[in-house]
């Protein structure tokens, strides 16, 4: 690998895209099936969304929201018993809260804050350690890791990922709304694509991958075919 990044010590795989494109299953595939460690940089935005909701502070107050990104108390345990990942902020177990659509909101409008942005770098950068990193986000690519070896965009329609949100939800036996999950999609999209920092876009030489009609093994075995072109297999 060309380490051009002195910070970057492990091969890096990135991969960017929307919310709902599917990215969050195949990172965790992509890491468990090459053996690699992961990054969900978007837990770290969702949980600085959380200490603020938790100490009162406004999202649009950026010096509070940039002190608390940088000094996140965050332990990341795994349950013996059910073997989930248990996420504990400041001694308070926010595993449920964490994945909530609120919580997720309050991520994306906490994101649009370049404080928040650069407080959170170092603590990702941190996460390439050999054998190697997949690294799932909106700026993956772009920004925090620009020398990774392999560059992934995977996209989808947002009509197909509203669809996907609503099943996973009706399959949890909870109450949606497709219309309401549609529109929240594309509001977040808006942010998320329009901010001013880091905008979500392909990083350039991305391999982008639109997986509106494929299915989860056609996309693993995509992005393990590109990883494999580049040897990091
Ligand atoms: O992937 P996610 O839904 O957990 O991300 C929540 C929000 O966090 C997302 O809408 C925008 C922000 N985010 C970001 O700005 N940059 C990242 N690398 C990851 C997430």
């Amino acid at each position: 690998m060309s380490q051009v990044n002195s910070e970057v010590s492990s091969p890096v795989i990135t991969v960017d895209g929307p919310s709902g494109s599917g990215k969050g299953t195949i990172c965790k595939l992509l890491a468990a099936k090459l053996g690699w460690n992961l990054l969900d940089s978007g837990a770290l935005y969702r949980l600085t969304a959380l200490a603020a909701k938790h100490h009162g502070v406004a999202v649009d107050d950026e010096d509070a929201l940039q002190v608390l990104a940088a000094h996140l108390d965050v332990q990341f345990v795994i349950n013996e018993v059910e073997e989930e990942l248990q996420v504990i902020l400041e001694g308070e177990l926010v595993t449920q809260e964490l994945r909530l659509e609120e919580t997720g909101e309050l991520a994306s409008i906490v994101a649009t804050k370049p404080g928040v942005r650069t407080a959170l770098l170092n603590r990702q950068r941190e996460f390439a350690q050999l054998p190697g990193l997949i690294a799932d986000g909106r700026d993956m690519g772009t920004v925090v890791f620009p020398q990774a070896d392999l560059k992934v965009y995977l996209d989808a329609s947002v009509e197909e990922r509203a669809n996907r949100r609503y099943k996973q939800l009706i399959n949890k036996g909870l109450d949606a709304s497709l219309e309401v999950i549609l529109a929240e999609l594309i509001k977040r999209d808006e942010r998320d694509m329009q901010r001013a920092v880091a905008p979500l876009k392909p990083a350039e030489h991305a391999l982008v991958l639109d997986s509106t009609s494929l299915t989860i093994d056609q996309v693993l075995e995509l992005v393990l075919e590109a990883a494999r072109h580049k040897g990091l297999r």
